[in-house]
Order: structure tokens, then sequence, then C-alpha cells
């Protein structure tokens, strides 16, 4: 088989689109991720560029035009300028932007884009963008919430291009064009208003306004709980609080905090203003009671929840003020107004069965519905009602817009006006979707942002002691409203384009699509178990659009069994199992993926796990494995792919603590695979040595100089080292065994270790000591006699080190100095030292503080410090001193940054570069 090259095996500006990715994050008006909520989206700049670049011809692939290497760099920087501005957000929709990106798959698929399919398609990042780039996109997803937002994204749009509002308010306008989903999206914001109006009429008592000290009627934000057990204490059994914080607000000015007024046993709860609120009463140890100071384990909080005995107390009002929020205290209308009986209906279901991510379970909050009050479930309710009058005032109004009488529904294909009265309810579903994100007792008051949280901030949902029951007809965060308007926006900006088809599918089974473009995102192993979280949204979603698609929302909750995910709560605790399951399952749909795939594009998969399993070999040697990738790794070879390339797509800002924390990654891996050609090499363990030392070095350096996280470094590493792998049909060990993808990873990690300890023959010979110190007793102490050993070993003396303020060495004892402890003098001549300052700077002042002494520099030493800073991220991360990975991540991921604030300062004070450090 001899197919193109595409770019995307050669060459990506790879800075540019994580750039991109990762400032999408703090996108909001418009962006698909505000449409609903899906854990673990895929930037929609990655998905552009890794689409386009997999079907644009690499320049490499034309020597008739391209004939030598200059011409084809020249031809490759054109690409990516079309590229670079491709993937910019402003130009999601700019006409000229994309025409000329189009035009260039035209050029290279001679004028026939192939059909994309993503079976794994979660939020539809992937599918989105394959239709803004003229392509017919094929999602389908196990989950029917993710179905339903590719439907809403992909499918529903593009049948209802063009068409003019039929509302009444609209029809009366003289607007005669509707470019888009822009008349859809205007029906929506119509009906949708509209529900809330009659909602105001039916439900409106219930959210009375509030006084404030002027007699000043305000709406309400929000009105704040607590929840309570009575304190187990026999003389006192007070209903002490449960809270994590007394402060409502922290913003400067506005601070405001409860506070607990305890009087014959009996507490009340004042507003203070100040900076003076009491420590919450609940922390991870477990809560204490503020009336008589008793310490409170979990146990007897969950053992009072489990037995139904937990209280709660509403403490305090939240308004909307002129200028900012004002903080009210309770009085009993209020406390009133919140006493609401359940509705007699109600979507419900069981928790899942999941300690990891489900808390509330453990004390007594075992049903979706238990995580709302009574208030909230009321109006959820009247809303979900609201949606399908909606829905039939929207058939009405369209019929007598004259839009075809044909009744033909949305799942039939149909495009007339049942089919639009059921499109509008689809959008208006999400809006109360969303709504119950925000509206739930397990939503927490933001006091430093003064607004609420969401119940997924993050894949889980969490106990919450301290509830924020919102006013969903406010007009502050988490309101119908606000819901409403988030939806609507991502509405008008969706590109339209060819007619995309969403549907429920197990991706282990033949989708019937042959000969398409395949890139996709698969689970990552245990990461998020997405059919346990969506079952919140899922049983409010079915009471609401199971007419519309009876057959996705056949089933009671969300199919769970075929799930690939290593879910061990669904093999009674067992890991292996869990293992096994997705092993064999990611093997199915990598099949799957095979037959559907086209041979001439790459098909590309996105992974981001962390390497986190460090075992002990037989031979007492460390040795860095990742079941996660094990996993895909295997099922992709076994399949009978082979990796040509990897690109980490940076897609969160750098820095986050939670990069080094969780297996949640701050890039993503995108490997790009083709079909293995049938005749592919067979070779011995000590061929494959041969080429992974051949060409794993260069691949390194690249990752290096093109700065990427050192928290991501271990799993980029794994791209090119499969790459030798995966090109040959098996590598035999001397035994004639096929060696295992576990064998082949560690043998990569294994290369990579050489690599950095190569680097340490380029450091002076105290640094060389200090890593050796550092890997062996971090910043703890050793004898001298053992120091000293290591220190001539390295042609450098513990009393030079002590001398030059990197080591501690008095009675006796040897020690590293912390980065509080060594000089504040800079030491060009030591990377160690530099290196451990750089850091500190940055820990101090941030970019600024790099940022100084960088410009200082006279050579290559802050580079150097760098590479420096790589390796002592990799020994901190295996050893698991977390604050040490961060801080080094840290200083790494910002490198950019700070070189090019050094190079300002060098510039506007040329006469101070050595800044008098030397
Ligand atoms: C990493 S997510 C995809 C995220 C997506 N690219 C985005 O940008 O939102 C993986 C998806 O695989 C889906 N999934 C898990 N098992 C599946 C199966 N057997 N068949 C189809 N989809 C499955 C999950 O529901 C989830 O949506």
């Amino acid at each position: 088989m001899s197919y193109k090259k595409k770019l995307i095996e050669v060459a990506l500006p790879l800075d540019a689109i994580s750039a991109e990715s990762a400032r999408e994050k703090s996108i909001r008006h418009g962006h698909p991720s505000t449409l609903h909520l899906w854990w673990s989206r895929k930037p929609t700049a990655t998905a552009r560029a890794v689409i386009w670049a997999s079907l644009v011809d690499d320049p490499s692939s034309h020597p008739d035009k391209f004939p030598t290497e200059e011409d084809q760099q020249a031809e490759r920087e054109r690409l990516f300028g079309i590229l670079t501005e491709l993937i910019k957000w402003e130009n999601s929709n700019n006409k000229n932007v994309l025409e000329k990106a189009k035009a260039e798959i035209e050029k290279s698929t001679n004028g026939k884009p192939p059909a994309l399919l993503d079976p794994f398609t979660g939020g539809g990042s992937i599918p989105l963008e394959a239709q803004r780039l003229g392509l017919k996109a094929y999602a389908s997803d196990l989950n029917p919430v993710a179905v339903m937002i590719n439907k809403a994204m992909i499918e529903i749009p593009p049948r209802f291009e063009g068409q003019g509002a039929v509302n009444p308010e609209a029809r009366a306008k003289p607007i005669d064009t509707w470019q888009g989903a822009l008349g859809l999206a205007e029906d929506v914001r119509y009906y949708g208003e509209w529900m809330k109006q009659e909602a105001l009429k039916r439900i409106g008592y219930l959210y009375p306004t509030v006084r404030d000290e002027y007699g000043q009627e305000r709406t309400v934000i929000a009105w704040i709980w607590f929840r309570t057990v009575k304190c187990p204490n026999p003389a006192c059994g007070c209903e002490m609080p449960l809270t994590s914080s007394f402060e409502l607000s922290k913003k400067k000015g506005n601070e405001t905090y409860v506070c607990p007024v305890i009087s014959d046993g009996e507490i009340t709860y004042e507003l203070k203003t100040g900076t003076g609120a009491p420590q919450g009463t609940v922390n991870r140890r477990g809560a204490t009671c503020v009336s008589c100071g008793t310490p409170i384990d979990f146990p007897y909080i969950r053992s009072e929840g489990q037995a139904g005995r937990m209280g709660s107390r509403l403490v305090a009002v939240v308004a909307e003020g002129n200028n900012g929020r004002l903080y009210i205290p309770a009085d009993n209308e209020h406390l009133q107004a919140a006493q609401v009986s359940r509705p007699e209906e109600y979507p419900d279901a069981q928790i899942p069965d999941n300690p990891r991510d489900f808390k509330t379970p453990n004390y007594g909050l075992k049903r979706f519905a238990d995580l709302f009050t009574n208030r909230q479930l009321t109006a959820l309710t009247i809303l979900c009602s609201l949606v399908a009058e909606a829905q039939e005032k929207a058939e009405a109004d369209a019929l007598a817009a004259g839009m075809e009488d044909d009744a033909l529904s949305l799942a039939e294909g149909g495009s007339g006006a049942r089919a639009y009265g059921e499109a509008i309810g689809v959008y208006l579903a999400f809006a109360v979707d969303k709504l119950a994100d925000y509206h739930s007792a397990v939503c927490s008051w933001n006091s430093p942002r003064e607004n609420i949280r969401n119940v997924f901030g993050r894949q889980a949902i969490p106990m919450v002691w301290d509830y924020a029951e919102a006013n969903p007809f406010c007009n502050s965060s988490g309101s119908y409203n606000n819901m409403l308007d988030w939806v609507v926006k991502c509405l008008t900006r969706l590109p339209g384009g060819p007619q995309g088809t969403a549907r429920q599918f197990d991706a282990q089974s033949d989708t019937g699509l042959r000969n398409v473009m395949v890139s996709t995102d698969p689970p990552y192993y245990d990461n998020v178990i997405y059919a346990d979280l969506s079952d919140f949204f899922y049983v409010w979603m079915r009471q609401l659009l199971k007419h519309t698609y009876p057959d996705v929302f056949r089933t009671m909750l969300v199919p769970k069994s075929e799930e690939l995910v290593a879910n061990p709560y669904r093999f009674d605790g067992d890991k292996d199992q869990a293992r096994v399951f997705f092993e064999k399952g990611m093997l199915e749909a990598l099949t799957q993926i095979y037959i559907s795939a086209r041979d001439d594009i790459p098909v590309t998969i996105y992974y981001a796990f962390k390497q986190n399993d460090t075992r002990e070999d037989g031979n007492g040697n460390e040795q860095t494995v990742s079941t996660g990738w094990e996993t895909i790794l295997t099922a992709i070879v076994s399949a009978g792919f082979q990796i040509m390339g990897t690109w980490p797509i940076r897609t969160e800002k750098p820095g986050r603590t939670l990069d080094i924390d969780s297996n949640a990654l701050a890039s993503s891996i995108v490997l790009v695979c083709r079909k293995r050609p049938e005749d592919a090499p067979i070779c011995t363990r000590r061929d494959f040595l041969n080429a992974l030392k051949r060409e794993l070095k260069p691949a390194l350096d690249k990752l290096q100089s093109a700065n990427i996280a050192p928290v991501d470094l271990a799993q980029s590493a794994i791209g090119p080292g499969m790459a030798v792998f995966s090109r040959y049909s098996k590598v035999l060990e001397a035994d004639g065994t096929p060696m295992s993808i576990r064998t082949a990873l560690q043998i990569i990690n294994q290369e990579l270790d050489l690599y950095f300890s190569e680097q340490d023959s380029e450091l002076d010979a105290d640094s060389r000591f200090c890593v050796d110190l550092y890997t062996q007793y971090a910043f703890n102490e050793l004898s001298f006699g053992e120091a000293d050993v290591l220190a001539r070993a390295k042609n450098t003396s513990v009393d030079r080190l002590a001398k030059n303020g990197i080591v501690d060495a008095e009675k006796g004892k040897v020690r590293l100095l912390t980065r509080e402890e060594i000089p504040e003098k800079v030491d060009w001549k030591s990377t160690w030292l530099l290196t451990q300052q750089l850091t500190r700077a940055m820990e101090r002042e941030g970019v600024a503080g790099a940022a100084k002494l960088a410009a200082g520099a006279v050579s290559s030493e802050p580079e150097r410090a760098r590479a420096l800073a790589y390796r002592l991220y990799t020994i901190a991360e295996r050893k698991g001193w977390t604050g040490e990975a961060y801080a080094y991540n840290s200083l790494v991921t910002m490198w950019r940054d700070i070189q090019t604030a050094a190079a300002e300062l060098r510039r506007r004070a040329p006469e101070q570069t050595t800044f008098g450090f030397e």
C-alpha cells in the first residue's frame, strides 16, 4: 500500500494549536460546551486541526511540485498559515477562512472529501468540526445523552437551515432571510421565554422577593442552607450545622459571613460583615459541634444521614443589589416559601453503585431525587411539562407559518411542522437539563465569586454540606434565563453544512459504514465513568424527549453494561476483570474502526492518560508502566494498525495541580495510525532496541524543544517508541514468543531514563551530585560519610558544596538545602542551583520573578536549567512528591512566557543585562 503522506504525519504548528485549544477553555458565549454539559470535551480547535491536517497532503507527497526540501518547507509554512487561521475561535464561522481551508481539502481528496465517523463521539467536538469543514459527519455513542448533544449540533440544525422563525412575533417582523440556524435559535428564545412567563404564573409564589435594609424589594438569587445533625454529646444535643465555610462573600468591600449564635443549646444565625468568619465545621477529618466543640466523625454523620435524620437549616438569603450581591438574614416568610411538598410525579432513579464518583449515598441520599429540594423538584417538573406545551405551540405556529404538514417526526427524518415543533422541544429540554445542574441541593455557594457552583464542577457528585438553592427566575448565574441564553447563543453559532447523523450505537458493533475517515477520542480506561454520571441528566432528558426519540430513550437508565470503561464496581470490585473487559472491548471497537476506515487517510485516536503504575520487576528495579496505555495500545496494534506519529496537544492552561495529582492530563496525545501493511516485517528484540535507540532520542529532543510539559513527557514518548514497535508485524523475544506491549512500554521507559541520565553527563559535577542526592534523599539528611563517598565519585566535595550554599553539612550530617534556604545571589555555574533559584522565583513571583533571573543570563545556562527541571520532575513524580513535581512542571510549562518576559526586560534595560548578579 502506498499512499500520500498527510500533513499530520509530518509536521503540525503544535504551539499554535495548543495555544488555541487551551484558550478555548475560557471561551463561553456560543461555545458548544454551553449547549449541554459533557465531561472531558475536546477543544474544537484541536479537533479542527487534526481533521484538516489528516486530509491535506504533506508537500513531500508531491515531489513533482515541491522537489527540494526547501520547496516542501515553504509549502508547509503556507499550509501552517491556513491552519493557524482556521483554528482561531473567532474564525469558526469566517467564510473566507473556511473556504480557503476547504479548498485545500478538496485539492488533496480529488474533490471528494470523505465522510467522517466518530464512534465515541461524547460531546461531539470531532463531528462538529468535520461538518464545519464540509464533511458528512457520523457521530455515534452508546450514551443517549451524548447522542442527543450530537443530534442538537449536527443533525437537527442542517435540517432546518435557513428556515425562518415561526413564532408570531418574528413573523410580524419584515425579515426575509434567516441564515443557518438563526430562525431556529430565535424560536427557541421565544418559546423559552413563553415557558418562563407561564412558570412564573404557576409557581412564581414559591420564590418571594426580599426587602433590603432600606425596605426596597429585591429579587432573590439564592437561599443558603446548612445541613444539620443532632450533636451526639448527650450534654449538648444541639442541631449542629455542617458547613465547610461560614463565608458568604469574600469580595473585597463586601465580605460577609454567617455567624452562629448559641443560646440555651439553641443555634440561631446572624449575618456579619467583615473578615472574621469562624472556621467551617466540616473538614476532611470530620466535623465539630459549634456549640460544645465535640469532634464528630464521619461514621456518625453517615449513620444519621442513612437513618433519615439529617436536616437542613435556612441561614441566609442572597439577593440582587444595585452594585453587587446583598446578603439578608432568612426570615419566616422565606422559610415558609421553601416548605413545598414533593410533586406527585418526578423523574427519579437509584444513584449508581460507584463510591468513587458519588459520595451522597454514604449520607443517605441514594436516589437522584434526593439531590433536589422539593421546591427544586417542583420547578423542574413544571418546566418539563411546559416544554411539551411549548412544543405544541411551536408546531401550531409552524403550520400557520406555512411549514409542511407531513406528520413526520424528527426521528423519522421529518422536516415539516411536527418535526420543527419537536426540534424546539429538544433545545428547550436542554435548557431544563442545564438548569438541573444548577438547581440541586449539592450546589454550593462560591463565596469568592459570589455565584452558584454547578453540580458537576468535577467528574463526580460530591457531598455538599452547605448548599445554595437558586431562584430560577432571577437574572443571575444559575437562572433559567441564563440557561436558555447559553442554548440560544450556541445554536446561533453552529456551522450547519452537510446533514450529519447522530445515533446511539455500541462502538463494538459494525456500523455498516465503509471507506470513511475515522477520528475518535475513546474512553480513557477508568478515567470518566460517563454512563454513571450522565444518569443525573438522563432521567430528566428521558422524561422530556422520550416521545420525540423513543428509540434513544428506550432504556430506563443510560446503558451501562457495554460501556467501555475499566470500572471495577461493575465487577464486584475486581480490577482484573474490569481491565480484561476494557481490553477486549477496545480491541473489538478498534477492529470495527479498521473495517470502516479508508486506507488513504490516517485514523486519528486521542488518548490522555497518565503513566502511573511504578512497580518493581523481579530484579528489584522500578518499572513504570501504565495499564491505561497498555490496553489501548494493545488494542490499536492488535487490530492491525501501526502508529505513524503522535502529537501532544495541550488542551488545558498550564500549571494546574490537577495535572499532577490525578490521572487527567493537560495534554491529549493524538495517535496518528495507518493500517499496517500485510507484509510488515518481523524483527528481533535486538532489532527493536537498536531502532528505538536510533529514533527515540531525536524524538525526545524534539519534544523537549517543543517545551512539552514535564507532566506529559512520559506519555508523549510512548508515541515515537510505539511507532517503532508497531511497524513490525511481530517483535520476537529470544525464546521466539512475540513481545508484549507491556514489555515494549517498559523498554521505552527505560530508554527515557537513559535519555535523562545521558543528559547528566552535560551537567557540572556539583549538579550531578545533587541530582543523585535528590533522587535518594530528597532534602533529607544522610551521614557525612555516605555523602562524602557520593561527592568524591562525582568529582566534587561536600565542603565545596557547603561553601557554595548547596548543602548543609553539620554535626556529621549532610542534606541538600531547600529552595527557601539556598542563596539569593544567582550562580550561573551550577545548573542545580540555578534550577532551584528559577523554580523558587516562579513559586514566589510567577513568570515575572523567573524572567528577572533569566534576563540576566549570559550563557545557555537557563536552557540547561530547563532540561534539569524535566529530569527533576520525572524523579519527583515517580517518588510521589507532588509539591516538588508541581514546582518543576510549572517552571517548564511557563518557560516560553518566561523567555518572552526576559527578552522584554533585556530590551528595556540593555545596560542591566547582568542585573548585577555576576
Ligand atoms: C473521551 S469520551 C469522548 C469525548 C468527546 N471527544 C468530546 O469531545 O466530548 C468517550 C466516549 O465514549 C463513549 N463510550 C463508552 N463506551 C462506548 C461504547 N461501547 N460504544 C460507544 N461509545 C462508548 C462514552 O459515552 C464517551 O462519550
